[in-house]
């Protein structure tokens, strides 16, 4: 029976991990640890409240005294760090708090992973730290080998943090490991990001601001994929590593607001186009080879899918988002 400390477990990918662990292995127990910033969200965890093999724990990982109070009283076997400020527009705005949770947050929680040891420490990560790629070059694709060329606040402060987690497997050998995931899209997406805001305005008739001409291409994954990749990666990935994680869907932002418009029967004259995000990264594309090759991962969740069953749950949990588009 092993023991799991999920950071950030409030909030999109955090909270599908936790269900997925839950699902997964009946015997382990999970621990959430997470601030509750304003996207992390205590009714996304209704479910697993009622679960007696889970507690949840509201703290800062910037916070070493509540970080080591939480390990000396769970003693973590895996410790699965989701815990960030996450929105780039919000990081060109107020950078300060992404270096804060971001990077000093990493550091706190890998001290209390020496201090109290623990089996592995994975940082969940993200393909932006390698900047982007080329529009016109679709043979091009970021491999665990392209240097680290972040464009915004929030890539600098994850790439930051990478290199911290790797400086600590060197130094102090702390079994750590690292993914690096494209977009990720589901349930319990936090509705200021494109799939989610695009489903959530389009089903009130708002307009859909999209940035610049649209063309921005992103490479998308659905999230229960990233959480088996994790999952494995943190079991049988050696300490020390890093992989790429990808579904190889790669679409431009403007394809996919239409195509939800379309799906949800609703005109393409809602789309607005925006001024455009400073420093917008213009194409990102992950390589996922070496978790194929040596984890034999592979995304099962085809976009068509994944995007029907991401509109579903919107149009069958509207309590969920209505709320928090209200408060927004
Ligand atoms: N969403 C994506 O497409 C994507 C892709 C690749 C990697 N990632 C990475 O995955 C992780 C999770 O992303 P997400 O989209 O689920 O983010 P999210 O913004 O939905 O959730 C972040 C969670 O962290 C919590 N949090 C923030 N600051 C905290 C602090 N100081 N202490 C404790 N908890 C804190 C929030 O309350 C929230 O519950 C992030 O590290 C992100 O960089 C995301």
């Amino acid at each position: 029976m092993a023991v799991w400390l999920v950071t950030g477990g409030a909030g999109f990918i955090g909270s599908n991990f936790i269900y997925f662990l839950l699902k997964t292995y009946p015997g382990d127990r999970v621990i959430c640890f997470d601030a509750l910033t304003y996207c992390g969200n205590l009714k996304t965890l209704d479910r697993a409240m009622a679960d007696s093999r889970f507690v949840f724990i509201q703290g800062d990982i910037t916070d070493p005294a509540a970080v080591n109070l939480c390990f000396e009283a769970h003693k973590p076997d895996y410790v699965v760090n989701f815990a960030a400020e996450s929105h780039v527009d919000r990081s060109i705005r107020q950078p300060d708090i992404f270096i804060k949770t971001n990077v000093s947050g990493v550091q706190v929680l890998m001290d209390a992973c020496r201090t109290y040891g623990c089996g592995r420490f994975h940082q969940v990560s993200t393909d932006e730290v390698y900047g982007d790629l080329p529009l016109d070059r679709p043979d091009l694709k970021f491999t665990e080998e392209s240097p680290l060329q972040p464009s915004s606040p929030y890539s600098a402060s994850k790439a930051s943090a990478d290199l911290l987690v790797q400086a600590y497997f060197r130094t102090f050998k702390l079994p750590v490991s690292i993914s690096r995931c494209s977009n990720n899209y589901g349930p319990f997406h936090f509705p200021e990001k494109l799939i989610p805001l695009t489903i959530t305005n389009a089903l009130h008739d708002k307009r859909l601001p999209v940035y610049g001409d649209g063309q921005n291409v992103r490479d998308w994954l659905y999230v229960n994929d990233h959480c088996r990749a994790i999952d494995m990666i943190v079991r049988s990935g050696k300490p020390g590593s890093l992989f790429n994680v990808g579904g190889g869907s790669e679409y431009a932002n403007i394809s996919i607001v239409g195509l939800i418009l379309e799906k949800l029967n609703k005109p393409q004259s809602l789309i607005e186009f925006v001024a455009d995000r400073h420093g917008h990264d213009l194409r990102y594309a992950i390589d996922a080879s070496k978790i194929r090759s040596e984890l034999g991962w592979e995304p099962l969740c085809g976009f068509d899918e994944g995007i029907n069953q991401t509109l579903d749950w919107y149009l069958n949990n509207k309590d969920w988002w209505c709320r928090l588009v209200a408060d927004g």
